[in-house]
Parts: structure tokens; sequence; C-alpha cells
């Protein structure tokens, strides 16, 4: 499959993010927990350099909990401070404040011998596109102030939002790229939703994803479409059969019933489930 990236303002991002990146004590990393390595540019380990860490396990609703575990302890191994989160519902949020004081003991420290003090923690958000950003800058915040969208190279007034006494956050978050020369990495982000639908193969990515269910999450698609086969062009055909996919002439809608398949895959219906594992499972 051949996935057609996102061409060049990427370049003037980065160069803003390094910008912004110099007013900040703490870089709040947002990665989908279904696919947690692949939704993160290792590049922010370089922008970030010296600055404290943190990494939201977002989205954790719609990811199996055993993992959301595992990869808790894998970014806590990278000396990063992790929380679990669902940004859409809040849930996860009011353990940040803590974990903020905790990442930035250090700098609090260092400011306290120096007698400043009561000095916020100043953090941005930074993720791929989508990830949720502007929904957790949203819930975290309390109110509608991160601004939608993703435009990096809109300039932009650095605005802080003072969330409390001890912490301010950049009101823009800081857009990282996908790895585009992953084309692994590429499907497993097609699959959650992260790229755009219109550059997608629909049949060859539901392909994708029933290899994925038949090596990983075997019995879900006999509990949903009743399924019992493992080879996965049948299991397509079954599922247009189950959910009645027909074209015109009677014959299987392949398309449609990939694209039933993938949604339900992105909506949580097939349950919850994570793409990638800590280590080879
Ligand atoms: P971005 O700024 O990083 O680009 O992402 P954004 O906040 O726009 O979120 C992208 C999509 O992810 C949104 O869905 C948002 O609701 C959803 N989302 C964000 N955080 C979570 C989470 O923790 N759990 C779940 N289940 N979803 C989350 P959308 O379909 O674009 O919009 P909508 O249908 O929610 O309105």
């Amino acid at each position: 499959m051949n996935i057609q990236w996102y061409p060049g303002h990427m370049t003037k991002a980065k160069r803003a993010m390094k910008e912004d990146i110099k007013l900040i004590d703490l870089i709040i990393e947002l990665v989908d927990a279904r696919v947690p390595l692949s939704s993160r540019n290792p590049d922010i380990d370089d922008l970030g350099a010296g600055k404290a860490r943190m990494v939201l396990l977002n989205k954790s609703d719609l990811a199996d909990e055993r993992l959301n575990g595992a990869w808790t302890e894998y970014f806590e191994a990278l000396g990063c401070h992790v929380v679990k989160v669902n940004s859409k519902s809040g849930s996860g949020l009011k353990q940040i404040n803590h974990v903020v004081q905790i990442a930035c003991k250090e700098k609090i420290e260092r400011d306290r011998r120096r007698g400043i003090l009561n000095r916020p923690v100043r953090a941005m958000v930074v993720g791929i596109p989508n990830v949720g950003k502007s929904t957790f800058i949203n819930s975290f915040a309390g109110k509608a102030c991160a601004k939608t969208g993703n435009k990096p190279g809109v300039t932009k007034g650095n605005q802080w939002i003072r969330l409390n006494k001890s912490l301010e956050l950049l009101d823009t978050p800081g857009i990282l790229w996908p790895r585009f020369e992953d084309q692994q990495v590429g499907i497993k982000l097609a699959l959650i939703g992260s790229i755009n639908d219109e550059i997608l193969n629909k049949d060859e990515l539901a392909m994708e994803l029933i290899r994925f269910l038949v090596k990983h999450y075997p019995n879900v698609l006999k509990e949903r479409y009743g399924i019992e086969t493992e080879e996965p062009f049948h299991i397509l055909e079954e599922v247009a059969r189950a959910r009645s996919c027909l074209a015109k002439g009677g014959e299987l809608d392949l398309i449609k019933a990939s694209n039933l398949l993938i949604d339900d895959f992105r909506n949580g219906k097939l349950g919850r489930m994570t793409m990638e594992f800590p280590s080879k499972e």
C-alpha cells in the first residue's frame, strides 16, 4: 500500500516549536494509547533535551487496559512521568497537577534556592495531528481556550493559560509530524483514523486490520460477526455477509464491509484494543 504523506511545512513547524520550547519547563507529550510508538515522533527527544517530560497515554478508553499498564512502565523506564487519560471524558486529568509538580521538582527546588518563590511551571502540549491535543487542552483548562485545527505555519503570539498558581500552559499545542518513512506506522495511523481517509485504499487497510485481529484478538471477529474462519479474505467476505453489504447485482460489497469494519475498530465497537506492544509478543 502506498500512503501519500503530506509535505513540506513541517520544517517551519519544527523551527517554531524550537522557539516555544525555550520558554517552557515541561513538555506534555500526548500519544495515542492504541499505538503509543507510531503516534509519537522521537525527534521530540532532541527538541526537548533538558526539559522535564510527561507522556499522556490519551484515548486510553479505547486501548487495552492491560497494555495501558505495560506502556506506562515502558515510558517511565525512559524517564518520563506518565498519566493515562481520556481527554474526551476528562478521566485521569485530576492527577496531572500532582504529577507536574513531581516532574518539575528539580526546577522548583532550583527556583527556591535562588529565592524565587511560587513561579509557575510553564508547560507545552505536543503531539501528532489528531492525537487529542485540543481536546486535552480544552478539558484540562476547563474552557474552550485551545485553538482547534492543525495549522503549523500560522504565526502566533504566545498566550499562556493560567491553570492554577503553579501551572501555566502555552495555549497553542506543538504539532509533531508522524514518521513518514515507515509504512507500518502509516498503516496504524490510518487504522486509528489519524491520516486522511481519501488517500487510502480501504480494502487493503481492512485486510491489515483483519490480520492484526486474527493474531492478537482472535475472539473478537467471532463475537461481533459470528466468524469462525481465520483466512483474512474470507473474513472480509463474512463481515460483508453479516452486515448485509451487497452491491447492485447482489454480490458482496467488500469496500462497504471494509469501511464498516474499520469504523467499528475506530469507535471501540470491537472492544478496547492496542496495536503495539512494549516488547515483542
Ligand atoms: P488534535 O488537536 O491533536 O489534532 O486532536 P483533537 O483534540 O482535535 O482530537 C481528535 C479526535 O480525537 C476528536 O474526535 C476528539 O474528540 C477525539 N479524542 C480526543 N481525546 C480523546 C480520548 O481521550 N478518547 C476518545 N475516545 N477520543 C478522544 P473527532 O471525531 O474529530 O471529533 P468528535 O467526534 O469527538 O467531535
